[in-house]
């Protein structure tokens, strides 16, 4: 079984239907307040997943400026077309971040969201954004701790041993304990970091917490020692807990911003 989320087509339309729901839109608001993309600018979406930051961005670069979105899954890319069909000034690329095929210095901001905690080569990722953004250009990496996941249930062993298995869907767990220095050694200036939680005390369907059930238990079945059975019923507990109102879930997501020296 394959260590890592592999972004297959069943997963890719899994995590489509994810990034509809309420959290993740806001997650995107928040990424695109911190880069502030302005009319006519040319900007990269580095691991663009089904496409819908490609789309946001393109509407505030508008007609005048150009969104280029980039990401190793094909099936990924297929969403990312669908979305963007008629938006002229989208292109996309089939290419792994740490080898992006764009011209050096040819954009004005890139986004990178969840897409570096499954990079195994952290420098060479940060430092082909590095190369692509113009002089000044500003990069935001967002990424989880998902160390910081808190999650109540009633049989708390099982809840660390789904967590354990959950860990193995991406290379970096808790990448943004280290993202700061390694966007600094990449040569990116006035580095900042902005926490956001993500957290509920009901089962709500809009929720991180609650919306990711369905894509943990299918990942965990089978892995690191938890039966199908025992995802089945981690799952159910969450619900039962959700009945009874005693549902909690919290983490923390970190948005990393950084530029180029000018
Ligand atoms: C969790 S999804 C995030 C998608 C998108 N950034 C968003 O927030 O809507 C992670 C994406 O990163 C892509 N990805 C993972 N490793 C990659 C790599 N080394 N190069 C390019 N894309 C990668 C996956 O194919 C997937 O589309």
């Amino acid at each position: 079984m394959s260590n890592r989320a592999v972004f297959d087509e069943g997963v890719s339309k899994q995590l489509e239907a994810l990034y509809g729901i309420g959290d993740v839109v806001r997650r995107r608001g928040l990424v695109r307040s911190s880069l502030a993309a302005a009319p006519g600018e040319r900007i990269l979406d580095a691991g663009c997943g089904p496409g819908f930051f490609c789309a946001e961005l393109q509407e505030e670069v508008g007609p005048a400026g150009s969104v280029v979105g980039v990401d190793s899954s094909p099936a990924m890319l297929a969403l990312a077309a669908r979305r963007c069909e008629n938006r002229e000034n989208v292109e996309l690329h089939q290419a792994d971040v740490t080898s992006l095929p764009v011209e050096d210095a040819s954009f004005d901001g890139a986004v990178c969201v969840q897409v570096l905690e499954y990079v195994a080569d952290i420098p060479a990722g940060l430092s082909e954004l590095y190369r692509a953004l113009r002089p000044g250009g500003r990069v935001v990496a967002w990424d989880v701790d998902w160390a910081t996941v808190s999650w109540h249930s009633k049989d708390p062993a099982r809840m660390r041993r789904v967590l354990d298995a959950w860990d193995e869907h991406l290379t970096h767990p808790s990448l943004p304990r280290v993202l700061a220095p390694a966007m600094r050694a990449a040569g990116f200036e006035d580095v900042r970091m902005e926490p956001h939680p993500f957290a509920t005390a009901r089962f709500d369907p809009d929720s991180y917490g609650v919306a990711n059930i369905p894509v943990i238990r299918s990942f965990v079945s089978g892995r690191r020692g938890v039966s199908g059975d025992e995802a089945e019923a981690w799952a159910s507990e969450l619900g039962e807990l959700g009945d009874r109102d005693e549902f909690y879930f919290a983490c923390l997501q970190c948005c990393f911003l950084g530029r180029r020296p000018s």
